[in-house]
């Protein structure tokens, strides 16, 4: 009888434990400059992350963004790349910051894969922020995705191969 107690009251835990983790990852923003800024520096911290696979901090930018660049991918993005899913899944987060010759911080840009929100142009939500964190674009920019879709093979991305 206490046996039986003792394996429910674990039970309970390891759900409410489940329910918390489910919570808390669960959560994606909105496809909007504000919310995903404070989901990618308060609620998932983005210098937390995985690096793009196969590239280390600072490497060499080409024209337009840094000198410098540093980039980032949430976990869903991470399983896609590594799988070469070929398109990765909705809820990819990819986070580049561009970097000046001397490291300082110039801008961050960011992907955005939101079920359903541009199906012309893959569905890639669009964001660039100053260093101090305000937003310089954001959507459906029109500039971001001219020049992007040239990679659209790689599911838009040119930083590394995705199938
Ligand atoms: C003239 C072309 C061009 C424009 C315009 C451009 N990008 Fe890029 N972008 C690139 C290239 C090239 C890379 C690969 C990084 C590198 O080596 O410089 C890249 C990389 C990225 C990455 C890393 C993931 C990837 O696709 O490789 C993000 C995120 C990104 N760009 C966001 C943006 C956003 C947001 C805008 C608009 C505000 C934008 N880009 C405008 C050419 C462009």
């Amino acid at each position: 009888m206490r046996k039986n107690l003792f394996v429910l009251i674990c039970g309970f835990m390891i759900l409410s434990l489940a329910g918390i983790a489910l919570a808390g990852g669960g959560a994606l923003p909105e496809a909007d400059g504000k919310a995903v800024y404070t989901f990618i520096t308060k609620t998932e911290p983005y210098q937390q992350w995985s690096l793009f696979p196969g590239k280390d901090k600072f490497y060499k930018g080409k024209h337009p963004h840094g000198a410098l660049l540093t980039t980032y991918v949430n976990e869903i993005a991470l399983a896609g790349i590594n799988n070469k899913a070929g398109t990765l899944a909705n809820g990819s987060i990819i986070i580049k910051e561009n970097y000046m010759p001397n490291k300082k911080l110039g801008a961050v840009t960011v992907m955005y894969r939101v079920d359903g929100y541009d199906p012309d142009a893959g569905d890639w939500f669009w964001a660039k922020y100053k260093a101090d964190g305000s937003i310089a674009k954001e959507g459906k920019v029109a500039g971001c995705i001219g020049c992007h879709t040239a990679a659209i093979n790689n599911d838009w991305i040119f930083t590394g191969p995705v199938k």
